[in-house]
């Protein structure tokens, strides 16, 4: 891992969590659009494999130290282009085993960041949860929504409070201290390197079926989510942190294809040609007694697909030219040009804020791959799944990854 200092010259990007699953493909992915990327990680669920492929590149570096714990902060924050804070205790297991952690982690972390980004007005987009839409039964989420959040009595809400508080924390320094801030509420994120250990429910499957081990289904299996592709959710975060017009805002972002995990089990066996069978296990048994769980989970995307984003934000186009995302509007270029390069800098009122109605399609649905076939590896050598590519089959035309 190249820990030297990157050029001087060139403003880099900070992306807290940058070792973590999302934080590893980001980080790729801005030094694949030239710029330069400072990572602050503790490693605690994270780990120096997801920056493998970039270990030796000479823009990045990588400083193992918590967000808080970093004396180095206020002078990266500082000479910063933007700030992407992804840093936080993350995967259903962690946040029920150690809900200490989890709230000092995502409260005080989060708050130390915002305020030294507000110090020196550098652009930060923090990544909250779709757990902060908590037991709400609605067959859709929207970003202005009512939340309803369990009982503290149960250590699983501690994660949902705390993102939540840290969506208030940021959208307060956005208006009191003019912090060019970002909220966006990622659903269901999946794809190569992610974990199983903390619970994330596709590595789990894939890593069973693999061994051809008991598929582990929680509950009666029937509740659903939607998934989207780790490269999709990358690209939308980029788009978001680029578009002037986001700043102030919250997104859903996430796939729009519902699953119920039982049908996911039974599609990782399939896909896999694995000989595995799908076991139920009561909650109770999996968790504690009383865990509550969502029996939906689905974004509505129509803010994010109705946004005037800025135009291609990657040198490798990844959209088609016909792509809608990747369109900007003449008015929308001749004004983001107007605006000049200090714009991204400065927060936009509320009444100049323009969200076209105009771009029907979500990001996740234009960026589908033409051939989208299971990656080779979607789990950490440290759950010892097998490091020949599983298989060459395709996922069934409706791809659970994506929307
Ligand atoms: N993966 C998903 O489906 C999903 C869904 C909703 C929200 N999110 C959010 O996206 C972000 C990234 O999640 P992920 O799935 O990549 O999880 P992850 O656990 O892989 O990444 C989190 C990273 O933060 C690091 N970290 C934790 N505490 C830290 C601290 N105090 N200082 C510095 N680094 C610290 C971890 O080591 C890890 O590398 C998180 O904020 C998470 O809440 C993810």
């Amino acid at each position: 891992m190249s820990t030297h200092h990157a050029s001087r010259s060139i403003q880099p990007i900070l992306v807290t969590g940058g070792a973590g699953f999302i934080g590893g493909h980001l980080v790729e992915r801005l030094l694949a659009n030239g710029e330069t990327v400072v990572v602050i990680d503790d490693l605690s669920t994270g780990s120096r494999d997801n920056l493998r492929a970039v270990a030796a590149h000479k823009n990045l570096r990588v400083i193992e130290a918590t967000v808080s714990g970093c004396a180095e902060l206020p002078k990266i924050v500082a000479g910063a282009k933007a700030i992407y804070h992804l840093a936080a205790a993350v995967g259903v297991d962690l946040v029920v085993k150690s809900p200490l952690h989890t709230l000092h982690t995502n409260l005080h972390e989060t708050e130390v960041i915002l305020k030294i980004a507000a110090d020196h007005g550098v652009p930060l987009l923090l990544t909250s949860s779709s757990e902060v839409y908590g037991k709400s039964e609605k067959a859709e989420f929207s970003e202005t929504d009512d939340l309803l959040i369990g009982p503290p009595g149960q250590s699983r809400w501690g994660y949902a409070c705390s993102k939540l508080v840290d969506e208030f924390l940021a959208l307060a320094y956005g208006r009191e201290r003019g912090l060019p801030v970002v909220v966006v509420r990622l659903f269901n994120t999946v794809g190569p390197r992610q974990t199983g250990r903390y619970g994330m429910v596709l590595p789990r499957f894939i890593a069973a079926a693999q061994r051809n081990e008991p598929v582990k289904v929680f509950g009666d299996g029937l509740q659903s989510r939607c998934f989207c592709l780790v490269t999709d959710t990358v690209e939308a975060l980029i788009r978001l942190q680029n578009c002037p017009a986001a700043r102030g805002e919250v997104f859903n972002i996430g796939g729009a294809e519902e699953i119920s995990i039982r049908e996911l089990a039974r599609r990782v066996i399939e896909t896999l040609g694995s000989k595995s069978v799908i076991e139920s296990v009561p909650y109770a048994e999996a968790y504690a007694p009383g865990f509550d769980d969502m029996r939906r989970r689905k974004p509505n995307v129509e803010k994010l697909a109705a946004t005037p984003f800025a135009a291609n934000t990657s040198k490798a186009r990844v959209f088609p030219r016909s792509s809608p995302c990747t369109k900007t509007p003449a008015r929308t270029r001749k004004k983001l040009r107007s605006r000049g390069p200090k714009a991204s800098a400065a927060p936009v009122p509320a009444s100049s804020k323009r969200i076209s109605r105009k771009r029907p399609k979500p990001i996740c649905s234009a960026n589908r791959p033409s051939s989208a076939a299971v990656p080779a590896r979607w789990c950490r050598p440290d759950l010892k799944c097998s490091s020949k590519p599983v298989t060459r089959r395709r996922w069934p035309t409706s791809n659970v990854c994506m929307n």
